[in-house]
């Protein structure tokens, strides 16, 4: 089963902001749930959670297989974790005809192009209800400045792999969403020099 390391290390972290900012009984898209681990993590901790996971089409086997195993017992009372659906932010179809409270993405905007950021940034508009929240938990520098030296060398570390990828600027993000009527609310500092940039949609 896949696992991520990253994950068991910023889950506690990243569920300390989720049970300050989700209402309860909360709709959740999560945008690139990768191995599924926060979203069961989340699932067993918060109740009343209806978590709603996604991937990349190649990368669904995995994440289904988690979900399977662990999203149906032992979650906390009410929740739920949905069944993966396919989601490339960049395909305008895979975008859910539903309604969400909040759109949620860990650890996305740096492995996916630059040019499909906005397009997160559009899809999660879409799909939030009024007042509803965009999430996004990464890495990020401001103005192209890092903020911490561990986030130049994982930039630089990314762009060797993949000329694609690379760490996102918080400031071109949060001027984006704004153009979206995603306001700005938060910039949650986080361990590991991560943040999370929280948007509320226009009500
Ligand atoms: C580093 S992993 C993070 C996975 C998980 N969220 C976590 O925190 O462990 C990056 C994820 O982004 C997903 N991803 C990359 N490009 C994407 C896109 N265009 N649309 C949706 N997800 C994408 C990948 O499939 C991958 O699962």
């Amino acid at each position: 089963m896949l696992f991520s390391a990253a994950c068991e290390r910023n889950k506690e972290a990243i569920l300390a902001v989720l049970q300050d900012w989700l209402p309860p009984g909360a709709q959740v898209l999560e945008v690139g749930s990768g191995s599924g681990q926060h979203a069961v993590f989340f699932a067993q901790s918060m109740a009343g959670l209806v978590w709603q996971t996604s991937e990349l089409n190649a990368n669904l086997a995995g994440l289904r297989e988690r979900i399977a195993l662990e999203g149906t017992s032992g979650l906390a009372p009410g929740s739920q974790i949905l069944m993966p659906i396919a989601l490339d932010v960049s395909a305008p179809v895979d975008w859910p005809d539903q309604r969400f409270d909040a759109v949620f993405t860990a650890n996305t905007t740096h492995i996916m192009p630059a040019s499909s950021v906005p397009d997160l940034l559009v899809g999660a508009a879409g799909v939030l209800v009024p007042g509803g929240l965009l999430l996004v938990y990464g890495p990020f520098c401001d103005h192209g400045i890092p903020t911490a030296a561990s986030n130049v060398d994982f930039d630089l570390h990314l762009r060797s792999l993949d000329p694609a990828m690379g760490v996102r600027d918080a400031v071109t993000i949060s001027e984006q969403a704004q153009g979206l009527g995603l306001n700005p609310v938060a910039d949650v500092v986080m361990p590991a020099n991560n943040r999370t940039l929280i948007f509320r949609r226009n009500p």
